[in-house]
């Protein structure tokens, strides 16, 4: 079955993981595949029940989250006692996935970057303003504003739903068969647009023609309605109470309904991998013969 998606029997954020299943972790998640907890749930305290509403969202971004390494609250409609209250929720659920991934990916602990850790109480089924906002639709993660040069996505989803709802995800076929379909058909890399993007502020740094590909990889996808319903695919309902971690930029995608969610995402130089020809980075590069970044 393609992708894998290998349960693990980790019960605790805490736990110690013996060598056998770390080497497993590793190789399911470079080979594409999905780390799934069944059993991996995130406790919330007494008072922070009254979180689980969608009212909290400032209902312009999809997401209340933690900025990388400011860590202010963005998207949060509320006071300044609970924005504190909710931060600390949130802090305490991206000290917790570190933990776990250090632990479970102990290759990756020197290099790995936490970034953004989001809370999603806004239900996820018809969420998106526009199809290239519409999670719904099968991708890989790609950052318009922030290129990444080639590092990876990595992200740790917790489905938190007090009424027992899963995260209803699709997730689609190999990334290498995905560029092979898609490749041909996009746009030329311009290096004069990707620089009078980075002075306009559009971009944080410059995009590298690797961020140029991951982006319209990304919207190729979502705007082809026969590849979304026709693509190989399988439907995976990530039930409440239950933790999944994956290659975002790998793994094709898609966030068909549910609420109530934690995830943190964190960035990995590809040369931190076992094995970088596996990478998006890698694969590109072959096919293409040529260097991305
Ligand atoms: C996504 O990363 O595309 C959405 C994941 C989710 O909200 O379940
Ligand atoms: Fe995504």
């Amino acid at each position: 079955m393609h992708p894998p998606i290998v349960e693990f029997p980790v019960s605790s954020w805490l736990a110690s993981v013996e060598a056998a299943l770390r080497e497993q972790a590793l190789e399911t998640i470079e080979s594409g595949g999905v780390l799934y907890f069944p059993r991996l749930g995130f406790e919330l305290r007494e008072e922070e029940l009254r979180f689980l509403a969608p009212t909290w969202s400032d209902g312009k971004s999809k997401n209340i989250y933690l900025r990388g390494k400011e860590r202010n609250l963005r998207g949060f409609a509320g006071s300044e006692d609970d924005a504190l209250a909710l931060a600390a929720l949130i802090e305490r659920y991206a000290a917790e996935a570190r933990h776990l991934l250090n632990e479970l990916l102990p290759a990756y602990k020197a290099s790995l970057e936490s970034s953004n850790t989001s809370f999603r109480p806004v239900e996820a089924a018809g969420r998106a303003q526009s199809w290239r906002h519409d999670d719904s639709r099968l991708h890989t993660d790609a950052f318009p504003s922030k290129p990444t040069h080639g590092r990876r996505i990595l992200r740790v989803f917790c489905n938190l739903n007090p009424e027992g709802r899963p995260r209803q995800w699709r997730v689609g076929e190999p990334f290498p068969d995905m560029a092979r379909r898609f490749l041909p058909r996009l746009p030329r890399y311009r290096p004069w647009l990707a620089t009078a993007m980075h002075k306009l502020g559009i971009t944080k740094r410059r995009r590298s023609e690797y961020d140029h590909i991951m982006l319209h990889l990304h919207d190729a996808q979502k705007a082809d309605a026969d590849y979304q319903k026709n693509a190989p695919q399988m439907a995976m309902p990530f039930p409440a109470g239950s933790t999944w971690i994956c290659f975002s930029d790998q793994v094709l995608h898609a966030a068909m309904g549910g609420q109530y969610l934690l995830e943190q995402t964190l960035l990995l130089p590809v040369a931190a991998l076992r094995d970088p020809g596996r990478s998006p980075l890698g694969v590109l590069e072959k096919m293409l013969g040529r260097a991305l970044v």
